[in-house]
């Protein structure tokens, strides 16, 4: 059940505390019953840093949704390897996937956002919700300021649709913060960030940007930019 006082008092505690404090403090407090989601972009690579550092053990998953950048399998290998850590990987249901794509083809998700919504639902937010089952809180690399649907998202949030905590210790920084970060701990990365990928998901989902363009203007570049959330982070 959502306390939303408590909720409202971390939040207010956690105003201007450090990534490393609100990690240090939440791992604590739900210890087995907190995991960290990555998607292998630069935000989780910072993450599984910090979160490896200051409890290893801690559980970090990740979604393989079957359409991902090679780079991105590499990466779940490397940083493993590095960190000397398990990255556990949530695969979609065989019978869902096929038979979506029986239906509707293997690139149904340029059809309409219809399409795209189902199979985001059925590579990556039935997994999900698989992978929350046995969670009090999920740590995710969420920020302000990637998008206009993240506006008003705070450290402490209540995940409605899968009834428990997330907690978004990164939400105030900026993508200087994120890479300073990552040189000064020599985090391993994905190499699509140096050739204009801001933002990485799905691979066909996912395009370079152009110079000013908006950080996540290459996911779901077909779409407005109201509507480009998956689901992982609906209220
Ligand atoms: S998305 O909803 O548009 O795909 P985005 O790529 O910005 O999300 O990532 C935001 C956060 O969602 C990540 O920091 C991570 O916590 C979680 N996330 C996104 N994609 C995945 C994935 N494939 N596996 C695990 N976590 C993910
Ligand atoms: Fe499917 Fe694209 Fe969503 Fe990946 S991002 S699950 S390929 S619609």
């Amino acid at each position: 059940m959502a306390d939303l006082k408590q909720i409202q008092d971390w939040n207010n505690k956690f105003a201007d505390a450090s990534p490393e404090e609100i990690l240090a403090f939440f791992l604590a407090e739900f210890s087995e019953k907190i995991a960290l989601s990555t998607s292998l972009g630069l935000e989780d690579q910072v993450l599984t840093y910090m979160v490896h550092s200051i409890h290893p053990g801690t559980k970090i998953f990740t979604l393989d949704t079957g359409r991902l950048f090679p780079e991105a399998y590499d990466l779940i290998d490397r940083t493993s390897r590095k960190y000397k850590m398990h990255i556990q990987v949530y695969f979609p249901d065989r019978e869902e996937v096929e038979q979506m794509v029986a239906e509707k083809g293997i690139n149904l998700f340029y059809d309409s956002i219809e399409n795209r919504k189902q199979c985001c639902g059925i590579r990556k937010l039935k997994p999900l919700a698989r992978a929350l089952s046995e969670l009090d809180a999920w740590i995710t690399g969420l920020r302000r300021d990637q998008s206009v649907t993240r506006n008003d998202v705070n450290v402490v949030e209540w995940d409605e649709l899968n009834g428990l905590i997330k907690i978004n210790p990164l939400i105030e920084w900026n993508e200087k913060n994120v890479w300073d970060y990552i040189h000064q701990h020599n985090i391993p990365f994905n190499p699509l960030h140096k050739k204009g990928f801001a933002s990485i998901g799905c691979q066909p989902c996912t395009r370079a940007i152009l110079e000013g363009e908006d950080i996540r203007a290459g996911r779901w570049w077909w779409e407005n930019p109201d509507t480009k959330e998956c689901g992982l982070h609906q209220k």
